[in-house]
Order: structure tokens, then C-alpha cells, then sequence
């Protein structure tokens, strides 16, 4: 069976060219979820108002395709940012995130004059606030709030405690500085948490502009739309998985959606946005796993097999530790290339080359007998599998583009 949007023929070609373990990207599906991004976004003007979460997917080819497609950079780092200004993506096309930026970075972004830093912890405030002082301009800036849904922990400031709007007001307290954007990021969401961050947005944006006279022009909602056939393992999952080693039976389906919940929060944002009388207010995204995650597959060979105890095991040259870092909690489809069918089916569990124990891809897969140099494929790699990838023991996978 093929995998959408990657031929297998065309896999075994980059395969034997780079060897394994190799992450495939595809340049077609790259432009085809960008694509569909804006158009989820085209009905309100907002097309252009997409900033590709770097950390998702640092890999520069892919991220080449996505600004040629119309994304800006979302970044959360110095390295990132760097990243993004030696891709050349023009300034304005850059948004500044993350709970620490580094006084060097900060500086960069100044001086580039990106499109917006996002303050979140207090500290880069005062760095900020310094840079004004030798500095001539406005400097454009954000708050991360923290709405009651989505993550909680050390991101953002609280709005409902009040501490959102100290901090708003420390800003705006400098005349140098101009709040122009409110961000929040919940982590993977449906829409219905997104409506409700929306409305306690939009009702603190409406209280910092009336109170203390900002004029706020644009709620940056971040990322967290789910990715194709991927999704966070339950706890029920987990629970099993660690007390039976083995899967929980009835594993769920993804949802699949995050096209939709993108176009319905942007309904969504539009219709309240005029109910609170904030007519313009725009709407930026942030997303990662949804434009990249399914764009990319990570193939693996299949070097070793055994039978020890009662269980199969196969043993492939990239594993969880080294290659497959998201799966300590999440789910991804797998498959084998070639011609398997009529095979006996085996149950395996299929493990990395590390010595550590948990460096397992997935547990208790009924799969066609494999056999040695067999190559597998982990579809949605193109979600937080680089960035997680190490180097314990073994190189790094190496990244390749197809068509
Ligand atoms: C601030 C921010 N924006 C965007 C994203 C991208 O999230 P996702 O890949 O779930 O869309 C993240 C992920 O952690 C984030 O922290």
C-alpha cells in the first residue's frame, strides 16, 4: 500500500541513494498543505497571515517550499532566528516566540525590525526596555497571555488572575514600545478550546485598549491544529502500554480535522471579534504539525530479528531515541515497502538500535513477515522528529526531498 503523497518507488530510489535511517520529505505535499492553510484562511483575508512554526521541522529545504508558498517564520530562539534571516525571509515575515530570548537575539530582532516579538517572561522585558533607550524607532510587541484552556506551566501570563494585564501595562508603560499583538499557543486543540481562548482574548484585548489606551490590532493564536493521523496517546494507552507491555486494544482513530478546526476558529474569531467591537483585529497562526507533519516519512531498515521469550523483535537502524523522539507519546501510522502481500502476519515489536530498553517504535504490531534489509516506513515525521532527533551512538538520520 502506498503512502499518501510518497510513491514507494520513489522512497526505495532515496533510500539507495542516501541509505537509512533517511527522513523523505515531499516538496508536492509540503506546497498542498500550505496551500490548503491558505485557503482555509482566504475567506477572511487572513492568507497571508500564516507563520510556520520552525521548531516543528528546522530542516531549510523544507522550509525554503513553505516560504515559497506564502508562510512566514514563526521562531522561538536565536538559532531560529538566524535561521530564518539567512533563508532570507523578509523581516516583516518573522515572528519572535519563546520564554527565553537571549539579549543577542533580542537585539537582532530590533534592529531587523521583525514583524513582532512576543513577550512572555518578565526578564526580556527589561532587556527590551533597555534597547529603547538606544534605539530610535517604536519597538513592535506582543504578550503572551494564558488563557483558562490549552497549557498551563511557565508559558504566557495569567489573564484571569490579572497578571496578564500588570504585564500589559509595564509595556505600555514605555512610550517607546507598541503593543500591537496578544499571543497565545494551547498545545493540540480542538475547537472548541480555541473559541473559548478566543473569547477571553478578545475580552481582555477589548480592557487593555479601552483601560489603558493600547490599540491592539491583531490576536496571534499560535499552532496546535492536529496533523494527519497523529495524535497524543491517551492515558489510558500509556497506562497499558507501561503495566502490559503490549498496546491498548482499542486504539483510537486520529480526528483528522485540523484543516477544519483551522477554518472554523477563523469563522469563529471573525463573527466574535465584531461582537466585542473590534472590528480590526486580524488573526495570525502559528501552525507546525499540521502544515509539515505528514509531508514527511522517516524510513528505517529492518538489520536485525529475533525471537527472545514470547516476543518478535525487530531491529531497525533508527529507533525512538535516535530518530522517533515523539513517539514516547504519540501515535504514527507505520509500514512496510514491497511486495508483502499473501505474507504470513507476525506480531513484532520493532526496536531501535540503542541499548537502551524503552528505545522501542511501537509495541505489539502485526505486521507481514519481515525479513532483513526490509525498509519500514513512519509516516508524519515531519512533526518534531528532527528537532528530537540525538546522536547517541549513531549518527543522526539524514533528510532528503522528493517530488
Ligand atoms: C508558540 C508556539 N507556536 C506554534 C507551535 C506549533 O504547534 P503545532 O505543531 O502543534 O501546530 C508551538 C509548538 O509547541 C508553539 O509553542
Amino acid at each position: 500500500m502506498e503512502i499518501p503523497g510518497f510513491e514507494n518507488k520513489i522512497i526505495i530510489k532515496a533510500v539507495q541513494e542516501h541509505g537509512t535511517p533517511l527522513e523523505i520529505a515531499s516538496s508536492g505535499m509540503l506546497s498542498g498543505n500550505m496551500d490548503r492553510a491558505r485557503r482555509a484562511l482566504s475567506f477572511c483575508g487572513w492568507q497571508d497571515n500564516i507563520f510556520y512554526s520552525y521548531k516543528t521541522n528546522p530542516v531549510p529545504d523544507a522550509l525554503r517550499i513553505l516560504h515559497q508558498n506564502g508562510a512566514g517564520a514563526e521562531v522561538i530562539s536565536e538559532r531560529e532566528l538566524n535561521m530564518a534571516i539567512g533563508l532570507g525571509v523578509p523581516p516583516d515575515r518573522i515572528v519572535f516566540n519563546g520564554i527565553y530570548k537571549s539579549p543577542l537575539a533580542l537585539r537582532t530582532a530590533v534592529e531587523k525590525k521583525i514583524k513582532c516579538i512576543n513577550i512572555d517572561f518578565p526578564q526580556e522585558l527589561d532587556i527590551i526596555n533597555a534597547l529603547t533607550e538606544t534605539y530610535s524607532g517604536k519597538i513592535g510587541v506582543g504578550l503572551r497571555v494564558r488563557p483558562s484552556v490549552g497549557w498551563q506551566g511557565q508559558f504566557g501570563h495569567i489573564i484571569k488572575d490579572g497578571s496578564a494585564y500588570a504585564m500589559a501595562q509595564r509595556i505600555i508603560a514605555n512610550k517607546k514600545l507598541d503593543l500591537k499583538t496578544i499571543h497565545f499557543h494551547l498545545g493540540s486543540s480542538n475547537l472548541a478550546i480555541y473559541c473559548r481562548a478566543i473569547d477571553e482574548s478578545l475580552d481582555f484585548i477589548r480592557n487593555v485598549n479601552r483601560r489603558l489606551g493600547a490599540d491592539i490590532r491583531t490576536l496571534d493564536i499560535g499552532g496546535g491544529f492536529p496533523g494527519q493521523d497523529m495524535r497524543l496517546l491517551t492515558l489510558w494507552e500509556q497506562g497499558w502500554l507501561r503495566i502490559f507491555d503490549r498496546p491498548w486494544p482499542f486504539m483510537a482513530e486520529s480526528s483528522n480535522n485540523g484543516f477544519e478546526i483551522l477554518a472554523g476558529t477563523a469563522r469563529y474569531f471573525q463573527r466574535a471579534k465584531t461582537e466585542h467591537g473590534l472590528n480590526d483585529l486580524t488573526m495570525w497562526v502559528e501552525p507546525g504539525r499540521l502544515i509539515t507533519g505528514n509531508a514527511q516519512v522517516l524510513a528505517v531498515k529492518v538489520v536485525g530479528l529475533r525471537r527472545s521469550g514470547r516476543k518478535n523483535y525487530a531491529i531497525v537502524d533508527g529507533g525512538r531515541v535516535g530518530a522517533a523522539g515523539p513517539l514516547v507519546g504519540e501515535t504514527r501510522k507505520l509500514s512496510v515497502l514491497g511486495n508483502k502481500e499473501g505474507c504470513k502476519k507476525k506480531v513484532y515489536d520493532i526496536m531501535g538500535p540503542t541499548c537502551m530498553p524503552w528505545d522501542r517504535l511501537v509495541a505489539g504490531i502485526c505486521l507481514p513477515e519481515l525479513e532483513i534489509d526490509d525498509i519500514m516506513c513512519i509516516e508524519g515525521a515531519g512533526a518534531y522528529f528532527v528537532p528530537m532527533e540525538t546522536e547517541f551512538s549513531f549518527d543522526k538520520p539524514k533528510s532528503t526531498m522528493v517530488g
